[in-house]
């Protein structure tokens, strides 16, 4: 099978990974319209903000590059300070993973997320949390295999 590389993201990868990003807003958005946003120029917006942070030295922006050199996945993650809010200590925050539907099932969500790991490990990130739509059993069945624990689940309730 073609071996995929997880490497930092680069300036050159913005419009691919805009076009990734909006399929993780897609398929949200299409679960649960109204707690899932949308926003017109998603891809084109969505890249130019990932783009902006490449030098942030409190987030990963990761690309999981193909043999011919091509995106296939992404994945964006911060360095959080403490939050009384949710309890939580000072943590990683996985934000965004998403693999192309080309080659899903191949390891490469597993890869690009143990490569966040390590990464907010090595920056002093004493844990990872992250949040998945209740109905994504597939990724967490893939944060599952990766150690994740299931620790909250949210609600929402519309004011009409
Ligand atoms: C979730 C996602 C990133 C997984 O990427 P992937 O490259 O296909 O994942 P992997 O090949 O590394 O699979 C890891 C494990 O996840 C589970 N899994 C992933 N896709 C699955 C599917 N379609 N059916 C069943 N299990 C699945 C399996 O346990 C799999 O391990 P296995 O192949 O050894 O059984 C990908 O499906 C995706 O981009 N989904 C849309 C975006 C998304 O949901 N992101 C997560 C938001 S929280």
């Amino acid at each position: 099978m073609p071996s995929v590389v997880v490497r930092p993201a680069l300036l050159t990868d913005v419009l691919a990974l805009g076009r990734l990003a909006g399929q993780l807003v897609a398929y949200h958005h299409q679960l649960d319209p109204l707690r899932f946003m949308t926003m017109p120029n998603v891809e084109e917006g969505y890249g130019r903000f990932l783009g902006s942070q490449i030098d942030n030295p409190k987030a990963l922006v990761l690309a999981a590059v193909a043999e011919d050199g091509a995106v296939v996945g992404y994945a964006y993650a911060t360095l959080e300070g403490r939050d009384f809010n949710a309890l939580l200590e000072a943590h990683g925050a996985l934000q965004d993973v998403l693999v192309d539907p080309a080659v899903r099932r191949r390891g490469i969500g597993r890869q690009l997320v143990q490569e966040v790991c390590d990464r907010l490990r090595a920056l002093g990130a004493p844990r990872v949390v992250l949040s998945t739509a209740t109905e994504n059993v597939h990724a967490q069945a893939m944060f599952s295999q990766l150690g994740f624990r299931k620790t909250m689940i949210e609600m929402t309730r519309e004011s009409t």
